[in-house]
């Protein structure tokens, strides 16, 4: 097995290769370095057959959807990654296989909510959930310390102490860890409760990254477009959100809203469908074609996709653009199909 870290900086980036069948993924490629990887793999004579993100990233832009594009690689992400170009879902438990080698998910939301590590022969990459003496912060959208707080004491200190850790990002120049290490040194997790490491998360008082929105939106959307002005984060924030069940009950009244589904139209047509009524206008076009909800502006638009991520950010443009009354969907359809509403296919 080839297991390299390519970047040698804040932010990790895996090649896991197969000697034997000649193919590599890269797990949480980063896309200034997107030259460097190719050559790589081309030097290395490696097939990519996968890109894989550990979570939807907030500092730095994603190669894995530049890297789909130029060699047929996969995209592969947690179900709950909001992306589009995300086009094979995994789960806990689940396996990649790269040739002759295996990958075990592990599903360790808490950082985000589409938030894996990735198993393989002794050693565990953790993406943001454990990190060498810390652990990823959990106050972005989505965050939640005390998943966080399970995954890790769950879902990782449970493998073998001696198993490696290499995190997504390390900020004092460690490489690597081992759960046993982690176990009893990591000064965020060790001898405290649930309730004490929830106590702490949510009080680490961090600044936000510089231009979060210009990394997260991209990462998370189907827009690269120097063009579109991303909503800020206080203007998200205002954005209502219902759950499946109250938007369920507004369709079924009068006068119903308006169903905006903003995903792409693969994923309109794919396994989670759609709801009935609702007008399909992807994220990345809804700037330009906002004119043909001229109609609704006064109306109660409720914005849709697949997890609840993009249609925040439609809702809050539809805002911006002068539309009265915009809610979101929360969870999107993949909570929509859970609650076992009804579909369209
Ligand atoms: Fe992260």
């Amino acid at each position: 097995m080839i297991f390299r870290e390519l970047n040698r900086g804040k932010c990790k980036t895996y090649l896991i290769g197969s000697e034997k069948e000649h193919v590599a993924v890269l797990v949480d490629p980063v896309r200034e370095k997107l030259d460097r990887y190719l050559a790589l793999l081309a030097y290395y004579g490696l097939k990519l057959d996968a890109a894989i993100d550990t979570h939807t990233h907030a500092d730095h832009r994603t190669a894995a959807f530049d890297l789909k594009e130029l060699t047929g690689a996969n995209v592969i992400m947690h179900r709950k990654a909001p992306a589009p170009q995300v086009n094979v879902h995994v789960d806990d438990g689940d396996t990649i296989a790269v040739g002759d080698l295996n990958l075990k998910v592990l599903y360790t939301p808490g950082h985000t909510p589409d938030g894996m590590s990735l198993f393989i022969q002794g050693r565990v990459m953790t993406g943001d959930t454990l990190l060498i003496r810390g652990t990823g912060r959990c106050d972005f959208a989505g965050g939640d310390a005390g998943e966080q707080f399970d995954a890790i004491t769950r879902k990782l200190f449970v493998l073998p102490d001696e198993t490696f850790v290499y995190p997504a990002h390390d900020y004092r120049g460690n490489r690597r860890s081992t759960i046993g290490e982690e176990k009893l040194c990591n000064p965020r997790v060790t001898g405290r409760t649930r309730e004490q490491y929830i106590d702490l998360m949510n009080n680490l008082g961090l600044p936000l990254p510089e231009n979060i929105q210009e990394c997260l939106q991209p990462n998370q959307s189907a827009m690269d477009d120097d063009r579109i002005r991303f909503p800020s984060l206080g203007e998200l924030n205002q954005v209502r959100q219902l759950s499946p069940v109250q938007v369920r009950s507004l369709t079924e009244a009068w006068p119903a809203p308006i169903i905006l589904d903003v995903r792409e139209p693969e994923e309109y047509a794919g396994e989670l469908g759609h709801i009935e009524g609702s007008i399909l206008i992807p994220l990345k076009d809804l700037t330009s074609r906002a004119e043909e909800l001229e109609e609704y502006k006064d109306k109660h638009v409720i914005a849709v996709c697949r997890a609840g991520v993009r249609s925040t950010t439609a809702a809050a443009i539809l805002t911006g653009l002068g539309f009265e009354q915009v809610s979101n969907l929360k969870g999107g359809m993949l909570d929509w199909n859970t609650q076992k509403l009804p579909v369209e296919k």
